[in-house]
């Protein structure tokens, strides 16, 4: 299976999954389990093609294939290092890569629909890790997973997101999955200039489920179960955009307005859109969200390579 949009998993799918990922978090704690993983997969391998910068998607999908037995191999910067710096079409490259036998090639490429262009040839399952301001299907379980596992459900929740949701691909992913569940509310919170995208507001009325949006970041964070915050994404603003502020920042203030059980998330990298003086509140929850991209990434690799 190749892994290319979050569109790709219904409810039944995504509690499979969640499963598969707590029983990986239950093994790993004792040593038993730990070799019991580690011996799952191996004489295979996973290999991560990584045309843009990453710090959590890659090192967490190597570090699941380790943990899980694969061989790892590994190209960053592949716009530089691999040959499509010589200008080896990306259907060329799966073409090659096909004949080496992997379970599963993970990409992140900066332009949008290239990840479904390469799973569009590619006999070797494709794990799309970012293509450009499209999507990030791995992000969009382990959001989904780390609200799941803190409320128990993914449904009756009020989420507010918050930043640029103009350019980021995770708010506009993570509110198509609310839209599977019933009666979430979403509030989001930005400039005009970073708005969400018209054609997430038309997905969020064909599946009932009720939005607002606001720039008054005190009226966006009060009341809400998830505060989904997320920074200006500057790699990706068009040229017209190129002047604009992010305007949003949570910080000690901020949480006084939340709710005493409210758990505030961020995809990460972080710029100075959270103040760190957070970071020691327990309803801040984005390590332990980064975190879970390691255990549900473990869980992915291991139903694609024993599909
Ligand atoms: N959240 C995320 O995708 O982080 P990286 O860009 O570091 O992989």
């Amino acid at each position: 299976m190749h892994v290319v949009s979050i569109d790709q998993f219904d409810k039944d799918a995504l509690f499979e999954l969640f499963t598969k990922t707590d029983q990986i978090k239950e093994a790993l704690t004792s040593p038993s389990g730990r070799k019991k993983l580690a011996g799952k997969h191996r004489d295979k391998q996973i290999c991560t093609l990584f045309y843009e910068p990453s710090t959590r998607t890659r090192l967490s999908f190597e570090t699941a294939g380790y943990k899980l037995g694969f061989g790892v191999v590994s190209t960053e910067s592949a716009g530089q290092f691999s040959s499509a710096s010589k200008g080896e079409t990306m259907e060329d490259t799966m073409g090659v890569l096909d004949g080496y036998g992997y379970s599963a090639v993970i990409i992140r490429h900066p332009e949008t629909g290239m990840i479904g262009r390469a799973a569009k040839v590619a006999k070797t399952p494709i794990i799309n890790a970012g293509d450009g301001a499209g999507e990030h299907p791995t992000q969009s379980l382990l959001d989904t997973y780390t609200i799941y596992s803190n409320f128990g459900r993914l449904d009756n929740l009020t989420v507010t997101m918050g930043g640029d949701l103009k350019y980021g691909r995770c708010p506009r992913s993570l509110a198509k999955v609310l839209a599977k569940f019933d009666d979430n509310h979403i509030k989001f919170v930005s400039t005009k200039s970073l708005a969400i995208g018209q054609d997430i507001k038309d997905f969020l009325k064909q599946n009932n489920t009720t939005y607002e949006e606001t720039s008054d970041i005190e009226k966006g964070v009060a009341g809400s179960d998830v505060i989904y915050w997320t920074r200006l994404q500057k790699e990706r603003l068009d040229e017209k955009d190129k002047g604009l502020a992010h305007g949003f920042i949570i910080d000690k203030n901020t949480l006084k307005l939340m709710k005493k059980d409210a758990i505030i998330m961020h995809p990460l990298p972080r710029v100075d859109e959270i103040t760190t003086d957070v970071d020691d509140d327990p309803r801040a929850k984005y390590f332990e969200q980064a975190g879970n991209g390691l255990l549900i990434r473990m869980a992915l690799l291991d139903t694609i390579a024993t599909e």
